[in-house]
């Protein structure tokens, strides 16, 4: 028999199931993508540094084999048993850092996590060359995030372990674009097509700035990789800055075929976009913060009906929980499904490429 006061606590505690919004089942795209596991095997034994790396089929590779992952999750339960990740994070995190440790216990992996560099010999004074030294001894992949952008290319130096860059300052963050871009995939998978009808491509805009803002400057690189997709990409700013693109960042962008225009008159665009890819936080001075304040989505928003929102980061003001519950939110979903674009690419680094191949 439960008592009254029993029967409160039932009821105070009863978890709502929420409903899921933009949790697209991602058969569709894995019909769209024809496999062929050749393109994932130059990945073996790889560094992940940019976005600039990969090319459509290997992209397309690397999203089928997620999407097989997210699939059918019981299906690929220990491909990783018996390796080791080091997780060095030296910056905080929450969704890089866990869906990489994630990915790596679903593939039957071990995890060594570093979340403080001054629990490291680093704090004496060791060079980063001499920790990637180390590395190769106690480890078979190093996933490092770090303030400083050169922190990635001292590690480099002496790793023959692969390294992944989970975020280096305000360079890049080439695994957030990859998540980023199958989400948007599992939405729309004809935007895989090599020619996708006029009437089919999508017009994104992108809150942010591309040269202080890892995220937008990786994404805007793999938006480059499949330029077909996209009628335009539209920087939206605030204008407190003067330039919102490094020298040559533009340039490349255009060069690969990618519409990108800018504007500051967010509220009137924003109503006719397919996409909105909102970001806010960015390296100011010796810090991150989050800027961008003039822009926020919330209830009141008007957005087309079809419009779906991305946010690759931790939320700020910019982002209402007003939209958490609308078939507008897919940042939920774009936070679930980097575990399995994690667990592919983990995969193909780790795992000897013919045995992948198996796999897929
Ligand atoms: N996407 C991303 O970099 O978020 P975290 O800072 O939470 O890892």
């Amino acid at each position: 028999m439960v008592n009254e006061q029993e029967l409160k606590e039932t009821v105070i505690f009863e978890r709502k199931k929420p409903d899921v919004f933009g949790d697209a089942h991602p058969k569709a795209l894995l019909r769209q993508i024809i496999e062929n596991g050749e393109y994932l095997m130059p990945l073996d034994n790889q560094h992940v540094v940019s976005s600039d790396q990969f090319d459509s089929n290997t992209l397309l590779q690397l999203f089928r084999l997620a999407a097989k992952f997210e699939s059918n999750p019981q299906r690929f339960s220990t491909p990783l048993q018996g390796k080791i990740l080091i997780s060095a994070f030296y910056e905080p995190s929450t969704r890089t850092r866990l869906s990489f440790e994630s990915a790596w216990h679903r593939l039957g992996g071990d995890i060594m996590s570093i979340t403080d560099r001054s629990t490291t010999g680093i704090a004496k004074g060791e060079s980063l060359f001499d920790v990637g030294e180390m590395f190769n001894n106690y480890g078979d992949c190093v996933v490092l995030r770090d303030r400083d952008v050169q922190s990635l290319f001292e590690m480099i130096e002496s790793l023959r372990i692969p390294i992944i860059n989970a975020g280096n300052g305000i360079d890049e963050h080439p695994t957030q674009a990859m998540a980023d871009l199958y989400t948007i995939f599992k939405w729309r998978p004809e935007l895989v097509l090599k020619d996708v009808p006029e009437n089919k491509k999508i017009r994104i805009g992108v809150i942010g700035v591309p040269n202080m803002m890892r995220t937008v400057r990786s994404l805007l690189k793999i938006f480059a990789i499949f330029p077909q997709a996209f009628s335009e990409v539209i920087i939206m700013h605030d204008g407190s800055n003067d330039e919102i693109f490094d020298p040559e960042q533009l340039e490349q962008l255009k060069k690969a075929g990618l519409n990108v225009t800018e504007t500051t008159k967010v509220r009137k665009l924003i109503t006719e976009l397919d996409v909105i890819y909102i970001n806010s936080i960015a390296w100011i001075g010796d810090t991150y913060t989050h800027f961008q304040e003039k822009i926020r989505l919330d209830g009141k928003t008007k957005l087309k009906e079809s419009a779906i929102v991305l946010h690759p980061l931790a939320r700020g003001d910019e982002l209402s929980t007003e939209l958490d519950e609308t078939q507008h939110n897919w940042y939920f979903a774009q936070a679930r499904g980097a575990v399995f674009v994690r667990m592919a690419l983990l995969t193909c680094l780790v795992q000897r490429a013919e045995r992948v191949i198996d796999v897929i």
